[in-house]
């Protein structure tokens, strides 16, 4: 698929880090391994927007069990490539969590500091059981050790953009995850 972008010239969209059929498979692999752990359950599916709901979207079409799903919402990074190091809630699930069994759905994990903030929150609203799933991890960034039940894929310290994850709002529909490369210096230092 060819994006005509608009003029953005401090950034480029770099080389193809996973294509969209390597996406694909994994994610069924993710969705059969769900399935099998949560036999008997309705797991309920919270998405976190706007990031995981491309993601989302095709994880609960491959997971096949009866489920329920909701999204929430949380600060973003705006134009950094870096976290903020803050967290707040901008739209709030729709529905309780008491007696379901909770998987919360992220695009990517980097520092673990918006996964950790969730995972606290949403256990306090005692949910029967609460797992994680996370399309990528990067390792080499994490500040805090949060824990990833079901993990897509792990990838090196770059920031990426496509398949849901963005830049500064673009770059979310594109099939494939690529490497943004940053001419201004604002990106990691
Ligand atoms: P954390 O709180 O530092 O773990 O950051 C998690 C959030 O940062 C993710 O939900 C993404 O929205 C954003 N993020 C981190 N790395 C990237 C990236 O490489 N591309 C796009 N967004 C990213
Ligand atoms: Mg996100």
């Amino acid at each position: 698929m060819k994006i005509e972008w608009p003029d953005r010239p401090n950034e480029s969209v770099g080389p193809v880090l996973l294509d969209s059929q390597t996406i694909r498979n994994r994610i069924r692999k993710l969705g059969n391994q769900i399935t099998r752990d949560y036999r008997g359950k309705i797991p309920h599916l919270i998405g976190i927007l706007k990031g995981a709901s491309i993601f989302h979207a095709d994880l609960v079409r491959t997971i096949q069990l009866d489920l329920s799903y909701d999204f929430i919402a949380v600060g973003s990074y705006g134009k950094l490539t870096k976290s903020s190091g803050e967290v707040r809630i901008l739209k709030d699930l729709d529905e309780s969590l008491e007696e379901r069994d909770v998987l919360l759905v992220e695009d990517i994990v980097d520092t673990g500091l918006t996964l950790q903030y969730l995972v606290q929150n949403l256990e306090a609203r005692k949910p029967k059981s609460l797992k994680t799933v996370a399309l990528l991890s990067k390792p080499a960034r994490r500040e805090i050790d949060v824990h990833v039940d079901y993990l897509g894929f792990d990838i090196p310290d770059k920031f990426v953009v496509g398949y849901g994850l963005d830049y500064d709002q673009h770059y979310r529909n594109l099939p494939d995850i690529r490497i943004l490369q940053k001419n201004a210096d604002n990106c990691h230092e």
